[in-house]
């Protein structure tokens, strides 16, 4: 396969993605993202670089454009990274406080914990300044209702690189606690055609990015290692 060739083979799967019902497109999501993942992660090595390389390129180019056109000047995913105007110090505060509250509820999910639903989080994920912040800057988005805390607290924890399902379609991902200072574990993000993004948010620094679209990774814990994050969900309209 060559570079011109799988430029076809992107739009193609572009077009195939809007003759799909919505479970399929889920369904073909789930395969070039498992391609993705399995490539970066240097599975067949039995074939030559250039066709891992291209196989890979067309997997990460067409992730974003099953989409519908809904992921417009796609080049990163990264919608915003910083401290996030929509929350203050204290709704910091209060996320992390319920975020430990919650630890013993996280249940396991591949190699890491997740603690879903819990009150304060999903009044949260509902408020109007994250949805006109995000509205503002990709178009009108709808919160999935989804809000999960993130737990990576033991040595090992982590996530190999896959794309979120459609309740995260976007994902607003804020960092409550990341101890000690010399961290090991780190988000990288995988965009079609650059080099990896590597991410070490601060306490109470937020990164929105297309989870959908994007493939990503936690790197893994180390041990003493400790990182909880939130994560919100919304679907762009
Ligand atoms: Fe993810």
């Amino acid at each position: 396969m060559t570079r011109a060739g799988s430029l076809p083979l992107v739009e193609r799967f572009g077009r195939l993605s809007a003759e799909l019902t919505a479970a399929e497109r889920e369904n073909l999501k789930l395969l070039l993202s498992m391609a993705a993942g399995g490539l970066l992660v240097g599975h067949a090595r039995h074939l030559s670089e250039d066709l891992r390389r291209e196989a890979l390129e067309t997997a990460q180019r067409s992730l974003p454009k099953l989409h519908d056109g809904k992921r417009p000047a796609f080049t990163t995913g990264i919608v915003f990274r910083g401290r996030a105007p929509f929350f203050s110090d204290a709704d910091i505060a209060a996320m992390d406080e319920e975020s430990r509250a919650n630890r013993y509820r996280a249940a396991r999910f591949h190699d890491h914990y997740v603690s879903s639903g819990a009150p304060l989080a999903r009044e949260m994920a509902l408020s109007s300044d994250i949805n006109d912040f995000l509205s503002d800057r990709v178009g009108p988005v709808l919160p999935t209702y989804k809000a999960n805390y993130l737990y990576y607290d033991a040595p090992g924890l982590g996530i190999d690189p896959h794309v979120d399902k459609d309740e995260f379609a976007l994902n607003v991902l804020t960092m409550l606690e990341h101890l000690p200072e010399n961290r090991n574990s780190e988000l990288i993000l995988y965009p079609p055609d650059q080099e990896p993004v590597h991410v070490q948010l601060a306490h109470g620094e937020t990164l929105v990015f297309f989870a959908d679209s994007v493939t990503h990774q936690r790197t893994r814990t180390v041990a003493g290692e400790s990182v909880r994050l939130v994560s919100f969900g919304y679907h762009p309209i």
